[in-house]
């Protein structure tokens, strides 16, 4: 088997555990499309396949183990200890854990490599590729009224659109305009 589908596997056992708070919502709304984005961008613009995938699959599983904070900090190690157990490579690992890192837009560490850049991009991509996600998470997960959902799936949007590289950006443009527009306050007689 290889190294990003025991990741894949392992995120998914994780996301089923009853005390995991996002679900599987996580794993079916995001994890997949994080993935999805991950290996397109490494394809278009030449990254490590195989750390994006995997770097992918493992980017939020300090969150699923109930530390958002510091999701990138504690699942960077996470990730480092289960990569070293099934003997994967350092120096691949150290890849995986440094595209981790960085993979948040709200906190600034640099992103230095393609892969790095790459998995923050596609991260942010996935929201994209996840309205359904998106709406779960504001009118179930928070409990929001129609319109306050709205505007969360609005904003949220916004931001990610913004965390975007340039490149990103190029990529998403007709996917972000299509849902400002749809988003748009609906007419009332
Ligand atoms: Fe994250
Ligand atoms: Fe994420």
């Amino acid at each position: 088997m290889k190294i990003a589908e025991k990741a894949r596997d392992h995120i998914r056992e994780l996301c089923l555990k009853d005390n995991n708070i996002f679900g599987m919502n996580a794993y079916d709304h995001h994890f997949v499309s994080v993935v999805y984005y991950a290996k397109l961008l490494a394809k278009k613009y030449g990254a490590d396949e195989e750390i994006m995938e995997t770097a992918a699959w493992l980017h939020d599983v300090g969150s699923i183990l109930g530390d958002y904070k510091n999701h990138h900090v504690s699942g960077a190690d996470y990730a480092g200890k289960f990569l070293k157990e099934l003997k994967y490579p350092e120096n691949k690992i150290k890849q995986v854990q440094g595209a981790i890192l960085a993979h948040r837009g709200s906190v600034k560490v640099p992103k230095k490599t393609n892969e790095q850049k790459c998995l923050a991009d596609a991260d942010a991509m996935s929201h994209f590729n996840e309205l359904g996600g998106l709406f779960y998470l504001a009118l179930v997960a928070r409990k929001l009224d129609t319109d306050k959902a709205i505007d969360f799936v609005k904003e949220k949007l916004e931001r990610s659109y913004k965390k975007l590289s340039p490149r990103g950006k190029g990529i998403i443009k007709p996917k972000y305009k299509a849902a400002m527009l749809m988003l748009l306050p609906r007419k009332t007689i």
